[in-house]
């Protein structure tokens, strides 16, 4: 069944805890994190405190996902803050095989992130190692950007790779889905959305929550 996780980064930060509540309202079961480092990209976001603040509040499926040149260093303290599923960026300094095997050793879900230039084939060795791929469709750092289109061409191949290996990886594309373009993204092969501004800045969140779920049946999603 598909998901979506909707990125805080999109909320009014403010007033977070109703922010929150609204995401459970609606009835959907994840919430993306997203942390930056002010290195791997050009903006700094929240850290692992951020992650447990919300834990103490919600038992939604916590996606965390990390923009980090060393996310190895902060494996464990994303975890004891309560994440569920931590994703790293393959493009990252850290070796991505080392931390995927901390983030299990931690008995967490693991996921493994690609920006727009890097093609699926470089995460295909690690997918045994995966719970989730994904696909960045804006260059990571920023909400509110366009979808790159070209970014979701890469999906049927991950797609497709994803099901040689045999595992239930979830295929998650984040950046720029909006209601109008999420059709396209599941019938590419996605089955998690990430929507920051798409859901929280829309004028009436419930019914672009009805469109997606609609468009997600309509193709076995
Ligand atoms: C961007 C982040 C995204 C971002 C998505 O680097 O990884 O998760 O918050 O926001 P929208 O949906 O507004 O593009
Ligand atoms: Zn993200």
């Amino acid at each position: 069944m598909m998901d979506l996780s909707p990125s805080v980064l999109g909320a009014d930060l403010l007033h977070l805890g109703d922010e929150v509540k609204k995401v459970e309202q609606l009835g959907i079961r994840w919430l993306h994190l997203d942390h930056m480092d002010g290195h791997f990209v050009p903006n700094i976001s929240f850290g692992p405190d951020f992650v447990a603040a919300i834990r103490r509040q919600t038992s939604l499926f916590l996606d965390v996902h990390l923009m980090l040149s060393h996310p190895l260093d902060y494996v464990k303290a994303y975890a004891q803050a309560g994440s569920d599923l931590i994703t790293v960026h393959v493009e990252a300094e850290d070796d991505p095989e080392q931390t995927l095997r901390a983030i299990r050793a931690q008995g967490k879900q693991a996921g493994i992130c690609i920006k727009p230039k890097t093609p699926p084939q470089a995460i295909e060795a690690l997918l045994p190692l995966c719970d989730l791929v994904l696909v960045m469709t804006v260059e990571p750092g920023f909400g509110g950007q366009g979808m790159m289109q070209d970014c979701v061409e890469k999906l049927p191949v991950l797609r497709e790779m994803i099901d040689r290996c045999g595992r239930p990886i979830r295929l998650e594309v984040d950046g720029g889905v909006k209601q109008e373009n999420a059709g396209r993204v599941l019938a590419a092969g996605a089955d998690v959305l990430v929507m920051g501004t798409g859901l929280f800045r829309a004028k009436d969140p419930a019914q672009v929550v009805a469109a997606v779920m609609e468009e997600a049946r309509a193709c076995g999603r």
